[in-house]
């Protein structure tokens, strides 16, 4: 039997750079691994695959992305194998953290191994892509990626800093495809580059740099959609957050804390202060070493 965990992320910067001629959008993206994660067991089957899931309301039938990475596996390799596979589900779903991106990637990998497909990363990554733009992030053992294209395109970045955040979910699920659906990119703000977020990481990091350069298109629609997104927004913000964004399409909200202590002070006066309907986590950026794969490179 095979265990693996499968963590969530958050985009510490976001922009949307025009919508593409196959309906999806170009992005300049900066993933942040973090260590609120999913759990995946995966054991040997004669024949089929069968999932099932610690969560009731999550559908275990063909269209979840785990029984899609194992179809597309299955496809891409012509193995015979099966497997019976239990996910137990702790990153909210539908919130903007790539929960079902992270379940898929870690399908591959645990599928792979325990399959003995010796499938190389790059095939991995080409069969990630079609199941979702964030699934190929989740591939790699990198804290921290700039994704561009559909966000499918990651280049990883050296392990350069652990950041610790608070993370709220309102009791709200939002969908991607509304979201940018939704959106008008045309709205000229003035936004800052990626490269002031990514000189502040490498610098330390450099977390009131790092504040400065936090972005993401997609809050304008998202708070238009889930006015909640605002409130919680205001809060973290109240409560001495150094800054403080959305997470993807949302409607998930991180505030960036000067360390662990910092952001448990700040959890406990949210805590005291909030809905009970916000679910509210201390996180931290997750350690590379965590999460060890034996692919072929
Ligand atoms: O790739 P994924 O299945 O996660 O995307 C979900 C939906 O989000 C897409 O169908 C598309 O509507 C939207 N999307 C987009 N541009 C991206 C990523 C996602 O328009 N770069």
């Amino acid at each position: 039997m095979l265990r693996l965990r499968a963590p969530a992320k958050l985009n510490l910067y976001l922009r949307v750079l025009g919508k593409r001629p196959d309906g999806y959008h170009e992005l300049e993206t900066l993933f942040e691994r973090i260590d609120l994660a999913d759990e995946l067991t995966f054991e040997a089957h004669p024949h089929e695959v069968q999932l099932t899931c610690s969560d009731p309301t999550l559908s275990c039938g063909e269209d979840n992305l785990v029984l899609k990475a194992a179809r597309a596996l299955q496809r891409q390799s012509g193995t015979q194998h099966g497997a019976r596979i239990q996910l137990t589900k702790r990153i909210p779903i539908a919130a903007g953290l790539g929960g079902g991106s992270s379940d898929a990637a870690t399908t591959l990998l645990g599928l792979n191994g325990l399959w003995r497909l010796h499938l190389k990363h790059a095939t991995l990554a080409e069969l990630a892509a079609t199941l979702g733009s964030d699934v190929p992030f989740f591939l790699s053992n990198a804290s921290y990626a700039v994704g561009r294209g559909r966000g499918e395109r990651c280049e990883a970045l050296p392990q350069i800093a652990r950041l610790s955040h608070i993370l709220v979910v309102p009791n709200a699920t939002l969908s991607t495809k509304d979201v940018y659906g939704g959106a008008d990119f045309s709205l000229t703000a003035s936004k800052p580059s990626i490269t002031i977020a990514l000189h502040a990481l490498r610098n330390g990091p450099a977390l009131a740099g790092l504040a400065e350069g936090l972005w993401n298109d997609l809050e304008p629609e998202a708070i238009r959609r889930c006015p909640v997104i605002a409130r919680i927004q205001s809060a973290l913000r109240e409560s001495g957050c150094i800054g403080v964004r959305m997470s993807g399409s949302g409607p998930s909200v991180f505030g960036l804390c000067r360390d662990a202590l910092h952001a448990s002070e700040i959890a406990s006066k949210i805590r005291a202060a909030s809905p009970s309907s916000w679910r509210i986590d201390i996180i931290q950026t997750d350690q590379p070493s965590t999460r060890m794969h034996t692919v072929p490179s």
